[in-house]
């Protein structure tokens, strides 16, 4: 069904190239790990995260002190995930991203890895997904092609994904403030993209910046 991504993205669990990184995929992939700089202990939410590649990844820069969820809206591809044998510290959902429950500030990094542009509609999506970090935690969208790259294939591929664009750097900056986040980097690369941003503290009715 072209509006369940549930059903829609069924179809990547039969295609080996979403069960593992190439060469250079997994090159690009060490270099977004380093940015991130996910430490010992930290909590990581993964949306999205299909067959479970990257979520092995994340559960090693964590460590056991550290938790990992990781839900994706298709059954098939989370079962694949779960055939890895993950280690404990991962928890692995069937979930669509429009309603999971999160509970509030619960994750220091969010990882939305090839998978934002398919999060429709993506503000509201974006500030439930944010209201989920502590504050100062750090939201990632990456990508291991240009965003050019990206809109080009999704608008080439099947009807459902045609629109699920990875906006200009300027549009998703504007997103990713009105989601509740803020100093926001983004690199539109030439072979990757990489967006940060920060979750920012509520405004507090005095206007000082409250830490909690
Ligand atoms: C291009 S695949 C990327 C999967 C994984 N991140 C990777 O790189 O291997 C996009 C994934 O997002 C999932 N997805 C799309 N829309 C979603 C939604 N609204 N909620 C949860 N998962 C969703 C799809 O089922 C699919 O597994």
């Amino acid at each position: 069904m072209a509006d369940d991504p549930a059903s829609a993205f069924d179809m990547l669990a039969a295609d080996v190239r979403w069960s593992t990184f190439s060469g250079d995929e997994r090159g690009k992939v060490d270099g977004f790990v380093r940015r991130w700089r996910i430490k010992p202990g930290e909590r990581v939410l993964e949306p999205g995260c299909g067959s479970g590649r990257l979520t092995d990844i994340l559960a090693a820069q964590c460590g056991p002190a550290g938790k990992v969820m990781a839900f994706d809206a298709s059954p098939r591809l989370v079962r694949l995930a779960q055939a890895r044998g993950l280690p404990p510290h991962v928890t692995l959902r069937i979930a669509n991203a429009e309603t999971v429950q999160l509970a509030p500030a619960s994750f220091d990094h969010i990882v939305c890895f090839n998978v934002f542009p398919h999060l429709v509609p993506q503000e509201p999506i974006a500030c439930r997904l944010a209201a989920s970090l502590r504050r100062g935690g750090s939201f990632w969208i990456a990508h291991t092609r240009s965003r050019i790259d990206v809109n080009a294939l999704h608008r080439r591929g099947p009807a459902f994904m045609n629109g699920h664009i990875l906006p200009t750097p300027r549009k998703l900056e504007l997103l990713l403030r009105r989601a509740g986040l803020e100093d926001i980097e983004i690199e539109d690369g030439a072979d990757r993209f990489m967006a940060r941003a920060l979750r920012s503290a509520p405004a507090s009715p005095s206007g000082a910046n409250g830490h909690a």
